[in-house]
């Protein structure tokens, strides 16, 4: 999704700009765009190309940007398709310049307004409306900061904004509604991102814009304002360089590294929250632990990968601790009439925590009175976090691959740990409590083990790349998995994959099985392993060619049209989140094979920031 970068400093700005945009290159996006101001020659130069970062990196050699202000864009169509001239920033006259994430909803409104004032457009974007609003409102205005923050009132939808101008050169003027906007504070320089990731090779100290804020960013100086206009202080956050996942190191993509990193990161998880054999009492502070005793239900809502873990956790917490547990994607919850019953725990899950629609299902939750509200996120400073009572940080470090991985298992170990915690006031047993902490301190070795079987998916991959259609299968709490499994397959390698609970085969998609139609099961030796197997043998008998993610001791016979994956025995708790791995190296593979663009799927961004 689009991404911003701004840096207002003594030294050129061009570098610490394309940089940010390099960095940004992982949320998806289809062009980009830089606007430099040198402020002692009184110039304002716009170079926008179509594609990578490196076509803009290969036109700034060629033309050169000198400046020590500047803005920079990296688009993803909403508004008009991806081209040059929709490209960010947009001009208006030849003093003006802004980027913009985010949707201005009424931009056709505005637009016919402004072309009866004789403004001419040259874009197709929504965006372009409000560099002419700022434009029109600075012949009566006495900043620029009066004239964005007059603008912004005219503006209905979400964005997250920055405005030079050469008549305030020494600036860079921003607001904040919906879109997220981060200010890096250097030594007689300062920064602004859509993600602190952007910045930080020049920084480690940000402060997060609050919605409805506007502000001016200058060299020595931040001036921050509230929705009302108000002089506002926010608190400055140091952040941890070692969760700069910035560099590949030795592996091609950053998804493989990340597949790789799991380990470390679900250790990163599990530190000081639990004890040899109990979940610590310091996961949350005493008042919240008050409120989570009195929960009776819970509602858990996300988007994409994060959805999947949320329906993980639907299994668990109705397994293991017996409370009432529903699950949503947060696009269809927004827009739908609910019953709140009783004291349910109202939970979002989010890598980003700036998912549109997750947001704005959480700020719904809280219209319509549910008990508390909780995110599992990634990002600490992120919009859910800010907005949510209570937040447990799945603490995986930077997820660059579009596609999820160290997110979604970490995630589903932050939600394995606040099920136990709901446990303790809804019966659990110290055995059974035990039982799962013992299983969560192997995880990390167990997915070490997992990970061995890397060779023996790269061998099996080539037989997917030139097929069309990919069933997932899986039973019960695999189910989710079998759904993860799919979604990865489908994002990285453009192979429409579908998952079913196996159970279901008979009632459609059995027509659909011939030799050309692979099918992956999850099947770890559970107690629906017996059924899975009957499931397995209907595709079979229909001339199936099958895939197996097994339990070592489970008994299964490979043959020619039943391949058989052996995985470490690992307890029932943890099994779904072991079972990922294989799924996620098979997707990875299978993308390699097909030479796509793993980490920046096509049409795909990593966080979707808008609706
Ligand atoms: C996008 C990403 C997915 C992610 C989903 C939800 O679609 O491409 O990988 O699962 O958003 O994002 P979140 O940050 O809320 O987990």
């Amino acid at each position: 999704m689009c991404g911003i970068v701004g840096a207002v400093a003594e030294r050129q700005v061009t570098p610490i700009l394309i940089e940010g945009l390099k960095r940004l290159e992982y949320r998806g996006y289809d062009s980009s765009g830089i606007a430099v101001i040198d402020p002692e020659t009184g110039s304002l130069k716009r170079l926008r190309r179509l594609g990578k970062v490196n076509e803009l990196v290969k036109a700034n050699q060629e033309q050169g940007t000198e400046g020590t202000v500047g803005i920079a864009h990296t688009r993803w169509a909403t508004h008009g398709r991806p081209s040059e001239a929709n490209a960010h920033p947009h001009l208006s006259g030849h003093k003006l310049a802004i980027v913009h994430n985010g949707i201005i909803e009424n931009y056709e409104v505005l637009r016919e307004q402004l072309k009866a004032n004789g403004y001419e457009f040259s874009s197709e974007t929504d965006t372009e409306i409000i560099a002419h609003t700022i434009h029109q409102a600075l012949k009566t205005s006495e900043s620029l900061l009066d004239a964005v923050q007059r603008s912004v009132t005219q503006f209905e939808g979400a964005y997250g904004l920055a405005v030079v101008s050469l008549d305030y050169p020494d600036q860079i003027v921003i607001a904040r509604k919906g879109s997220p906007l981060v200010l890096g504070l250097g030594i007689g320089e300062n920064f602004i991102a859509s993600d602190q990731l952007a910045l930080l090779p020049v920084t480690n100290r940000f402060i997060f814009i609050e919605e409805g804020d506007t502000g001016i960013v200058e060299r020595d100086k931040i001036s921050l304002f509230d929705k009302d206009g108000n002089v506002v202080e926010r608190e400055v956050h140091e952040f941890d360089a070692e969760h700069d996942s910035g560099d590949k190191g030795e592996f091609r993509h950053y998804m493989l590294k990340e597949i790789y990193e799991q380990p470390r990161s679900i250790q990163a998880t599990l530190d000081g929250r639990i004890t040899d054999t109990k979940l610590s009492d310091t996961i949350f502070t005493e008042a919240e632990l008050d409120i989570l005793k009195e929960v009776d239900r819970v509602q858990i809502v996300a988007c994409g990968t994060s959805y999947h873990a949320g329906s993980v956790a639907r299994y668990w917490l109705e397994d293991i601790v017996g409370l009432p547990c529903q699950i949503e994607v947060a696009s269809e919850f927004r827009y739908r009439k609910k019953v709140v019953l009783g004291k349910t725990l109202f939970v979002t899950v989010s890598q980003s925590g700036e998912t549109a629609d997750t947001l704005a299902a959480l700020r719904t939750s809280k219209e319509l009175g549910f008990y508390a509200t909780l995110v599992i996120c990634n990002v600490p400073g992120s919009s859910l976090v800010r907005e949510s009572d209570m937040c447990l940080m799945t603490n995986a470090g930077a997820e660059i691959g579009v596609a999820s991985t160290k997110a979604f298992t970490t995630q589903l170990v932050a939600l394995l740990l606040l099920t136990l915690q709901l446990g303790k006031s809804n019966g659990l047993s110290e055995e059974k409590e035990k039982e799962v902490v013992r299983e969560l301190r192997m995880l990390p070795s167990y997915i070490e083990a997992t990970l061995l079987i890397d060779k023996q998916i790269q061998l099996l991959a080539h037989r997917f790349a030139d097929k069309h259609n990919t069933l997932f299968l899986g039973r019960g709490v695999q189910y989710p998995i079998a759904m993860e499994g799919a979604l990865k397959l489908k994002e990285i390698s453009y192979i429409h994959a579908e998952a079913y609970p196996a159970g279901e085969l008979k009632h459609g998609p059995l027509a659909l099985v011939d030799e050309n139609m692979p099918i992956v099961a999850v099947a770890p030796n559970n107690e629906l392993h017996e059924k899975l197997k009957s499931n397995l043998e209907e595709v079979r008998a229909r001339g199936g060619e099958l895939y197996v993610f097994a339990d070592k001791s489970a008994g299964l016979n490979p043959d020619n049209d039943f391949h058989v994956v052996e995985l470490p025995s690992v307890g029932d708790v943890v099994a779904p989140i072991v079972y990922t791995v294989p799924l996620q190296l098979l997707s990875y593979y299978v993308a390699e094979q097909k030479g796509t663009d793993i980490d920046q799927p096509r049409n795909l961004a990593k966080s979707v920031t808008v609706e």
